[in-house]
């Protein structure tokens, strides 16, 4: 017994914790096949998990397990379940649950290295890799981020201080003509989010229209920048998509590197989708030009399947995002060592905790190859279940298959229709999907980002949906 209040376990506590935390993982593993994809939500137990007050004398370590076994795991979505095929969400890997409770352990700070010096180099050992994956050099830096949105909103802030160099002194208020940004028809809503979040006001962020493959279409890129200086503004970016999210197509980017280099634009690639496919041999070779961009920004919490959160923000210079984000104060000065990074100079974070662990963690365990092998099989799964769609006649593929997102139309089906298919899907516990809206076309669209996805889970998926449309093509008839 020690003398004095404490927060920390004894041995029998450890003892327990660890037992019980082992039962947790395994039984969950065991339990995923099995659980209903959305949960029938209890709102009496959410109600009162909501308002039961927090107890003076706590309910100790085997209570707490039973209110997360019996109130929070039932009230869960089971997103590692094979047949969830929605947005882009994968299920996290085996080791990355310890690799989180020994970064909880540890609890390092990784804002300067004299906090987390190991911290800082397994973070930037994880950094370099994936900056050589897109064939950045020796320049090169980045930093992790909370996910593919926070690392272009990083992204658009860089480019803003390497454009207007008097940015951080005077904001975008005085300090020229109006600022624009472009991006695709296609694009992320995290771009205009940033372009929002950042000033540059969504006026000031044109949208330029896809192709019938839907990418950015290069010559309107080139037209609009035209018009846009001609109207005295002043275009200092475009975001080009590596994947969009919802056909997982990819703009030109080699094309419109030339455009951006001749304009002197920064170029930031919206890769959090598609970029990490850059691990599969069957990648697109169009991924070979994001070697080209200034900065790209990738999501480890998608295709490296480490638990959320974990984004990733490249910069081909990182002496740029150092530009746009470090500031010295008196307090947190250490000397500067060759080896470490100090994160807090590389993004709006100060204290920082250590995401790298588990991707470095999941990258050491299992091998690069297990990743690569696991990325590529989600490809060929993508592509038979385009092929399985293309071969019913009742269900359309509404758009070319490049990477994993798979659009599908119930031929004759209305926007009601699809939303009744999606819904009956969960309650029979056959598939999560979404929803898919192409050109004012609707349909449902499933994203094979999932490891424990089977052919037979497709199969299973096409089956009832060709059952639906089998249906709805009957009561057209009528
Ligand atoms: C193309 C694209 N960009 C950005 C994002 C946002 O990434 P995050 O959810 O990690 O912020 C997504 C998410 O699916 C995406 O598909």
């Amino acid at each position: 017994m020690t003398e004095h209040p404490t927060l920390s376990l004894d041995k029998d506590g450890h003892k327990t914790a660890g037992r019980l935390l082992a039962a947790f993982l395994e039984g969950y593993e065991d339990s995923i096949p099995g659980r209903p994809l959305v949960p029938e939500v209890n709102r009496e137990v959410l109600a009162n998990l909501l308002t039961t007050p927090f107890p003076d004398k706590g309910i100790g370590i085997e209570g707490l397990f039973h209110e997360i076994n019996d109130k929070i795991l039932p009230n869960s979505t089971t997103v590692s379940h094979p047949r969830f095929l929605a947005y882009v969400l994968g299920p996290p890997n085996g080791i990355a649950p310890y690799a989180e409770a020994i970064a909880a352990a540890i609890n390092q700070n990784c804002n300067f290295w004299q906090l987390s010096p190991s911290a800082s180099v397994i973070e930037r050992a994880v950094v370099s890799w994936l900056a050589g994956l897109f064939g950045y050099g020796e320049q090169s830096g980045g930093i992790l981020t909370g996910g593919g949105s926070i690392a272009t909103l990083n992204a658009l802030a860089t480019a803003l201080h390497a454009h207007r160099p008097g940015y951080r002194e005077q904001g975008l208020q005085n300090s020229g003509p109006r600022l624009v940004l472009y991006t695709s028809a296609e694009a992320h809503r995290c771009v205009d989010k940033a372009a929002a979040i950042l000033g540059i006001g969504l006026d000031n962020v044109r949208h330029i229209p896809a192709d019938d493959r839907h990418r950015m279409r290069a010559d309107a890129l080139e037209q609009a920048v035209r018009d846009d200086r001609a109207a005295g503004l002043e275009p200092f970016c475009v975001v080009a998509t590596a994947g969009t999210v919802t056909t997982g197509s990819i703009d030109p980017i080699a094309e419109i590197a030339d455009l951006c280099m001749s304009e002197n634009l920064w170029l930031h690639v919206d890769g959090a989708y598609g970029a990490l496919f850059v691990l599969s041999d069957r990648s697109d070779p169009a991924l070979a030009a994001c070697a080209r961009a200034d900065s790209i920004a990738l999501d480890p919490h998608k295709l490296l399947f480490a638990p959320l959160e974990a984004g990733c923000l490249l910069v081909r210079d990182r002496t740029q995002l150092r530009d746009a984000f470090a500031f010295s104060s008196s307090y947190l000065t250490v000397a500067e060592d060759p080896l470490m990074v100090d994160y807090m100079d590389y993004g709006p974070q100060l204290s920082r905790g250590f995401k790298a662990l588990k991707i470095w963690s999941a990258l050491q365990a299992f091998g690069i190859d297990t990743f690569r092998s696991v990325i590529g099989r989600t490809l060929d799964l993508a592509q038979y279940l385009a092929g399985r769609i293309q071969a019913e006649p009742d269900l359309e593929l509404m758009a070319p298959v490049p990477l994993t997102a798979v659009c599908v139309q119930i031929k004759g089906a209305t926007e009601a229709d699809h939303t009744a298919a999606l819904a009956t899907l969960i309650n029979e516990g056959t598939a999560l999907l979404g929803p898919a809206r192409l050109n004012g076309r609707h349909g449902i669209r499933a994203c094979v980002t999932n490891y424990r996805t089977t052919h037979a889970d497709i199969d299973l998926i096409v089956d009832r949906l060709a059952e639906m449309a089998h249906d709805v093509r009957s009561r057209v008839a009528r």
